[in-house]
Protein backbone atom coordinates (compact mmCIF):
# COMPACT_ATOMS: atom_id res chain seq x y z
CA UNK A 1 0.00 0.00 0.00
CA UNK A 2 1.57 3.87 -0.86
CA UNK A 3 1.53 6.73 1.48
CA UNK A 4 2.57 9.93 2.16
CA UNK A 5 3.84 8.45 5.76
CA UNK A 6 1.53 11.33 7.17
CA UNK A 7 -0.89 10.65 10.06
CA UNK A 8 -4.21 9.91 9.06
CA UNK A 9 -7.46 9.63 11.15
CA UNK A 10 -9.97 7.59 9.75
CA UNK A 11 -13.66 8.52 11.22
CA UNK A 12 -15.70 5.82 10.51
CA UNK A 13 -19.50 4.61 11.70
CA UNK A 14 -18.78 0.97 11.55
CA UNK A 15 -16.16 0.27 14.98
CA UNK A 16 -15.07 -2.95 13.40
CA UNK A 17 -14.36 -1.79 9.93
CA UNK A 18 -13.05 1.54 11.03
CA UNK A 19 -10.60 -0.44 13.63
CA UNK A 20 -9.54 -2.58 11.04
CA UNK A 21 -8.31 -0.32 8.33
CA UNK A 22 -6.51 1.53 10.81
CA UNK A 23 -4.61 -1.85 11.38
CA UNK A 24 -3.70 -2.38 8.04
CA UNK A 25 -2.76 1.01 7.66
CA UNK A 26 -0.24 0.87 10.62
CA UNK A 27 1.64 3.60 12.16
CA UNK A 28 0.32 7.30 12.17
CA UNK A 29 -3.17 5.52 11.67
CA UNK A 30 -5.86 6.31 14.57
CA UNK A 31 -9.91 5.85 14.52
CA UNK A 32 -12.60 8.15 15.13
CA UNK A 33 -16.17 8.06 15.47
CA UNK A 34 -18.54 10.30 13.73
CA UNK A 35 -19.05 12.85 15.72
CA UNK A 36 -15.64 13.14 16.91
CA UNK A 37 -12.84 16.27 16.25
CA UNK A 38 -11.34 15.94 13.25
CA UNK A 39 -7.29 16.27 13.52
CA UNK A 40 -6.33 16.68 9.84
CA UNK A 41 -5.68 19.11 7.58
CA UNK A 42 -6.62 18.01 4.75
CA UNK A 43 -10.26 16.21 5.16
CA UNK A 44 -10.81 13.43 2.04
CA UNK A 45 -14.01 12.77 1.65
CA UNK A 46 -14.25 8.65 0.91
CA UNK A 47 -17.89 8.17 0.53
CA UNK A 48 -20.66 8.24 -1.89
CA UNK A 49 -21.56 11.82 -3.11
CA UNK A 50 -25.04 12.05 -1.33
CA UNK A 51 -23.10 10.89 1.81
CA UNK A 52 -20.54 13.61 1.11
CA UNK A 53 -23.49 16.51 1.06
CA UNK A 54 -24.55 15.24 4.77
CA UNK A 55 -21.24 14.83 6.44
CA UNK A 56 -19.78 18.50 5.31
CA UNK A 57 -23.21 19.46 6.43
CA UNK A 58 -23.11 17.71 9.76
CA UNK A 59 -19.22 19.08 10.20
CA UNK A 60 -19.79 22.15 8.83
CA UNK A 61 -18.79 24.63 11.77
CA UNK A 62 -14.77 22.18 11.96
CA UNK A 63 -13.64 22.88 8.50
CA UNK A 64 -12.18 25.75 9.13
CA UNK A 65 -8.67 25.94 8.17
CA UNK A 66 -9.01 22.56 6.24
CA UNK A 67 -8.74 21.57 2.79
CA UNK A 68 -11.75 19.10 2.03
CA UNK A 69 -11.27 16.61 -0.95
CA UNK A 70 -14.15 15.04 -3.03
CA UNK A 71 -13.37 12.22 -4.79
CA UNK A 72 -16.92 10.73 -5.61
CA UNK A 73 -17.78 10.01 -9.15
CA UNK A 74 -21.38 10.88 -10.20
CA UNK A 75 -22.14 8.53 -12.64
CA UNK A 76 -25.24 7.00 -11.78
CA UNK A 77 -24.37 3.03 -11.34
CA UNK A 78 -27.86 2.40 -12.82
CA UNK A 79 -27.50 2.56 -16.09
CA UNK A 80 -23.71 4.04 -16.21
CA UNK A 81 -25.09 6.31 -19.07
CA UNK A 82 -25.80 9.91 -16.82
CA UNK A 83 -24.64 12.00 -14.04
CA UNK A 84 -26.63 12.31 -10.91
CA UNK A 85 -25.79 15.74 -11.01
CA UNK A 86 -26.96 18.81 -13.12
CA UNK A 87 -25.28 19.97 -16.01
CA UNK A 88 -23.67 23.37 -15.28
CA UNK A 89 -22.19 21.75 -12.05
CA UNK A 90 -20.22 19.47 -10.29
CA UNK A 91 -20.61 16.69 -7.12
CA UNK A 92 -17.41 18.99 -6.29
CA UNK A 93 -19.26 22.77 -6.56
CA UNK A 94 -22.22 20.75 -5.13
CA UNK A 95 -20.52 19.97 -1.22
CA UNK A 96 -18.89 23.58 -1.80
CA UNK A 97 -21.66 25.25 -1.82
CA UNK A 98 -22.72 24.02 1.38
CA UNK A 99 -19.71 25.15 3.11
CA UNK A 100 -18.73 28.84 4.50
CA UNK A 101 -16.85 30.38 1.53
CA UNK A 102 -13.23 29.79 3.51
CA UNK A 103 -13.28 26.39 3.49
CA UNK A 104 -11.50 25.16 0.41
CA UNK A 105 -13.24 22.24 -1.52
CA UNK A 106 -10.65 20.42 -3.99
CA UNK A 107 -11.79 17.90 -6.65
CA UNK A 108 -8.65 14.97 -6.78
CA UNK A 109 -8.67 10.99 -7.10
CA UNK A 110 -12.05 10.16 -8.97
CA UNK A 111 -10.07 9.41 -12.25
CA UNK A 112 -7.78 6.88 -9.96
CA UNK A 113 -9.50 3.69 -9.32
CA UNK A 114 -9.18 1.57 -5.91
CA UNK A 115 -6.82 -0.97 -6.80
CA UNK A 116 -4.29 1.34 -8.82
CA UNK A 117 -4.64 4.16 -6.42
CA UNK A 118 -3.56 1.47 -3.92
CA UNK A 119 -0.42 0.11 -5.49
CA UNK A 120 -0.01 3.50 -6.62
CA UNK A 121 0.55 2.81 -10.41
CA UNK A 122 -1.01 0.82 -13.21
CA UNK A 123 2.40 -1.84 -13.99
CA UNK A 124 5.38 0.91 -13.30
CA UNK A 125 3.79 3.83 -14.50
CA UNK A 126 2.74 6.49 -11.10
CA UNK A 127 -0.74 7.33 -11.43
CA UNK A 128 -1.89 10.77 -12.53
CA UNK A 129 -3.84 12.61 -9.96
CA UNK A 130 -5.93 15.69 -11.49
CA UNK A 131 -6.25 18.71 -9.06
CA UNK A 132 -9.02 21.05 -9.26
CA UNK A 133 -9.87 23.64 -7.03
CA UNK A 134 -10.49 27.96 -6.92
CA UNK A 135 -7.68 28.09 -3.76
CA UNK A 136 -4.28 27.76 -4.74
CA UNK A 137 -2.90 27.12 -1.31
CA UNK A 138 -5.38 24.25 -1.00
CA UNK A 139 -4.49 22.63 -4.38
CA UNK A 140 -1.06 23.19 -3.56
CA UNK A 141 -1.40 21.75 0.34
CA UNK A 142 -2.88 18.25 -1.75
CA UNK A 143 -0.29 18.22 -4.01
CA UNK A 144 2.32 18.06 -1.59
CA UNK A 145 0.93 14.99 -0.14
CA UNK A 146 -0.04 13.37 -3.57
CA UNK A 147 3.54 13.63 -5.07
CA UNK A 148 5.24 12.45 -1.61
CA UNK A 149 2.95 9.62 -2.57
CA UNK A 150 5.11 9.06 -5.45
CA UNK A 151 2.08 10.08 -7.46
CA UNK A 152 1.66 12.53 -10.48
CA UNK A 153 -0.49 15.76 -9.22
CA UNK A 154 -1.69 17.82 -12.11
CA UNK A 155 -3.05 21.25 -11.06
CA UNK A 156 -5.95 20.68 -13.62
CA UNK A 157 -7.71 24.79 -13.08
CA UNK A 158 -10.51 25.80 -10.61
CA UNK A 159 -12.97 23.82 -9.25
CA UNK A 160 -15.75 24.28 -12.42
CA UNK A 161 -13.04 21.53 -14.10
CA UNK A 162 -14.58 18.91 -11.88
CA UNK A 163 -17.77 19.09 -13.91
CA UNK A 164 -14.80 17.61 -16.98
CA UNK A 165 -13.41 14.93 -14.40
CA UNK A 166 -16.41 13.88 -13.51
CA UNK A 167 -18.25 13.75 -16.40
CA UNK A 168 -14.95 11.88 -18.59
CA UNK A 169 -15.84 8.80 -15.92
CA UNK A 170 -19.08 9.05 -17.60
CA UNK A 171 -17.07 7.86 -20.88
CA UNK A 172 -14.60 5.60 -18.85
CA UNK A 173 -16.87 3.97 -16.35
CA UNK A 174 -18.60 3.51 -19.81
CA UNK A 175 -16.16 1.60 -21.38
CA UNK A 176 -15.68 -0.42 -18.23
CA UNK A 177 -19.00 -2.01 -17.94
CA UNK A 178 -19.14 -2.73 -21.69
CA UNK A 179 -18.07 -6.19 -22.71
CA UNK A 180 -16.99 -5.51 -25.66
CA UNK A 181 -13.96 -3.58 -23.58
CA UNK A 182 -12.74 -6.31 -21.66
CA UNK A 183 -9.45 -4.81 -20.78
CA UNK A 184 -10.71 -1.28 -19.83
CA UNK A 185 -11.48 -2.63 -16.60
CA UNK A 186 -11.08 -1.31 -12.67
CA UNK A 187 -7.54 -2.02 -12.94
CA UNK A 188 -7.20 0.69 -15.12
CA UNK A 189 -6.71 4.64 -14.71
CA UNK A 190 -6.60 7.90 -16.42
CA UNK A 191 -3.22 9.18 -17.44
CA UNK A 192 -2.01 12.14 -19.91
CA UNK A 193 1.68 10.70 -21.87
CA UNK A 194 4.46 11.17 -20.81
N1 LIG B 1 -13.79 2.63 -5.45
C1 LIG B 1 -13.17 3.28 -6.44
O1 LIG B 1 -12.45 2.68 -7.24
C2 LIG B 1 -13.35 4.77 -6.56
C3 LIG B 1 -12.61 5.49 -7.53
C4 LIG B 1 -12.73 6.85 -7.61
C5 LIG B 1 -13.61 7.51 -6.77
N2 LIG B 1 -14.34 6.79 -5.88
C6 LIG B 1 -15.26 7.50 -5.02
O2 LIG B 1 -14.88 7.26 -3.67
C7 LIG B 1 -16.03 7.25 -2.83
C8 LIG B 1 -16.03 5.97 -2.01
O3 LIG B 1 -16.06 4.89 -2.91
P1 LIG B 1 -16.00 3.40 -2.38
O4 LIG B 1 -15.88 2.56 -3.60
O5 LIG B 1 -14.99 3.28 -1.32
O6 LIG B 1 -17.45 3.24 -1.81
P2 LIG B 1 -17.95 2.15 -0.77
O7 LIG B 1 -17.18 0.90 -0.92
O8 LIG B 1 -19.42 2.12 -1.00
O9 LIG B 1 -17.59 2.74 0.63
C9 LIG B 1 -18.29 3.80 1.06
C10 LIG B 1 -17.95 4.03 2.51
O10 LIG B 1 -18.74 5.15 2.88
C11 LIG B 1 -19.26 4.90 4.16
N3 LIG B 1 -20.50 5.68 4.29
C12 LIG B 1 -21.60 5.59 3.53
N4 LIG B 1 -22.53 6.47 3.95
C13 LIG B 1 -21.98 7.12 5.00
C14 LIG B 1 -22.44 8.15 5.85
N5 LIG B 1 -23.65 8.70 5.71
N6 LIG B 1 -21.60 8.56 6.81
C15 LIG B 1 -20.37 8.03 6.95
N7 LIG B 1 -19.88 7.06 6.17
C16 LIG B 1 -20.68 6.61 5.21
C17 LIG B 1 -19.48 3.43 4.23
O11 LIG B 1 -19.40 3.10 5.58
P3 LIG B 1 -20.21 1.89 6.24
O12 LIG B 1 -19.25 0.76 6.21
O13 LIG B 1 -20.49 2.41 7.61
O14 LIG B 1 -21.45 1.67 5.43
C18 LIG B 1 -18.31 2.88 3.41
O15 LIG B 1 -17.20 2.61 4.24
C19 LIG B 1 -17.23 7.39 -3.75
O16 LIG B 1 -17.67 8.72 -3.77
C20 LIG B 1 -16.69 7.01 -5.11
O17 LIG B 1 -17.38 7.66 -6.18
C21 LIG B 1 -14.22 5.46 -5.74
Amino acid sequence: MIHARKSVQIVGRNTIKTEELVEDLGAGATAAAPGDALEGRIVILAISHDAAKKVVSDYSSQLAGKVVVHISNTVDPANFDRLTVPSGTSGAEEVADLLPDDVPVVKAFNTCFAGPREKGAVGSVPLDVFIAGDSEEAKARLSAVVAASGLRPIDSGPLRRARELEAFMLVVMGLQVNPEHPRFNWDTALKILP
